[in-house]
């Protein structure tokens, strides 16, 4: 079966290549394919252009990376990107090498898929600009709130309908007084609500 011969229906196609081949691409060597010419979508080009558009809230990255088109239209799992999120303190982003697992085989045609190889040619990280950051004498853990049963949304916003992340306003009250987002009385008012402690070692050393 040729990818050529599945391009009228592409998206539905790639979601099928992407849901049976993604154990396999995770291990498998990252070698150039006979596919690598394949065009790539009007909607990953219109997500590219998005992602690097002035107008909308967000810094732009160093590469215009869509999660509208990755965690929204692909479905691919935010813990496939994110995997420490269930177990270690940071969610961390991913590397490239993780990007290359699928970006050797396909989109090479798109300005981003260039600039992720060009670091991967020459070994360097993507400097992705943090969004979401707490001082350092706070601590924080994603796992024991995802073991909670929270889900990234509750605290990130629709990520998977962003061209590009930025940090979604959420303003609570506490003692009537507003807190916003990654302020003390924003952790604090949901600990209260869900019977977490609010200890102050619970979140300072
Ligand atoms: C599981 C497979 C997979 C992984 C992993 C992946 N991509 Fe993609 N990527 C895709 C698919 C599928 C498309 C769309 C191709 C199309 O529609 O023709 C795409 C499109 C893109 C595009 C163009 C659209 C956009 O989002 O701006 C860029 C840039 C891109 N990827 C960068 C990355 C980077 C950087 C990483 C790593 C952080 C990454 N990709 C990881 C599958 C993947
Ligand atoms: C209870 C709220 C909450 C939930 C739920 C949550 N996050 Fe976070 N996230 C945060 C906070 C707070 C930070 C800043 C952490 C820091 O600076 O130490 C953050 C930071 C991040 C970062 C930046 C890199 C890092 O590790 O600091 C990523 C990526 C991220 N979160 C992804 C996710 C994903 C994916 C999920 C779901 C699996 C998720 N988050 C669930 C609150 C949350
Ligand atoms: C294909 C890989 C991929 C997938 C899937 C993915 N992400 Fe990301 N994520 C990234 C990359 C790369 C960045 C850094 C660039 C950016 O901000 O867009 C990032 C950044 C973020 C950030 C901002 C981190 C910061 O600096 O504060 C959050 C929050 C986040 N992702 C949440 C999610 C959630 C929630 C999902 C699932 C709905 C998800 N991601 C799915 C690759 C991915
Ligand atoms: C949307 C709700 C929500 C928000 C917002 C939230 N938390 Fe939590 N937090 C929880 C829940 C629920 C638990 C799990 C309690 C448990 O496991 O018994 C938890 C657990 C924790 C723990 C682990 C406690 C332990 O006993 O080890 C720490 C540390 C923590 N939160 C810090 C923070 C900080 C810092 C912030 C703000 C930046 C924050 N949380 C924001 C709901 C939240
Ligand atoms: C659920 C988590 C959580 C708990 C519990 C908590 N804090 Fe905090 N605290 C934070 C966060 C997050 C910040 C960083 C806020 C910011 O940068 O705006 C912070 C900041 C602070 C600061 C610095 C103030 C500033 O403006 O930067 C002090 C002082 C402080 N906390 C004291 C306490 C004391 C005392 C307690 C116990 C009564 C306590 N905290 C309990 C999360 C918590």
């Amino acid at each position: 079966m040729s990818w050529r011969a599945l391009r009228p229906t592409r998206p539905a196609a790639i979601r099928f290549l992407l849901s049976s081949l993604l154990p396999a691409l995770a291990f498998a060597a990252v070698a150039p394919s006979a596919e690598a010419q394949l065009k790539s979508s009007e909607a990953a080009y219109e997500a590219q252009r998005l992602a690097w558009d002035d107008s909308l809230p967000g810094p732009n990255q160093p590469i215009p990376f869509s999660h509208a088109l990755h965690a929204g239209t692909y479905k691919i799992e935010c813990l496939y990107c994110h995997s420490g999120t269930d177990r270690s303190r940071v969610a961390g982003v991913p590397s490239v090498q993780s990007c290359m697992g699928c970006h050797a085989q396909f989109g090479q045609d798109l300005e981003g898929v260039q600039i992720l190889k060009k670091h991967w040619e020459e070994k360097k990280p993507v400097e992705w600009i943090q969004i979401h950051r707490l001082p350092e004498h706070v601590k924080f853990r994603h796992n024991r709130h995802v073991a909670a049963g929270l889900e990234c949304q509750t605290c990130h916003g629709p990520v998977q309908e962003m061209h590009k992340v930025y940090l979604v306003p959420d303003t609570v009250f506490v003692n009537w007084m507003p807190a916003q987002k990654l302020e003390m009385g924003w952790c604090i008012h949901c600990h209260e609500a869900k019977k977490a402690s609010i200890d102050c070692l619970t979140c300072h050393y």
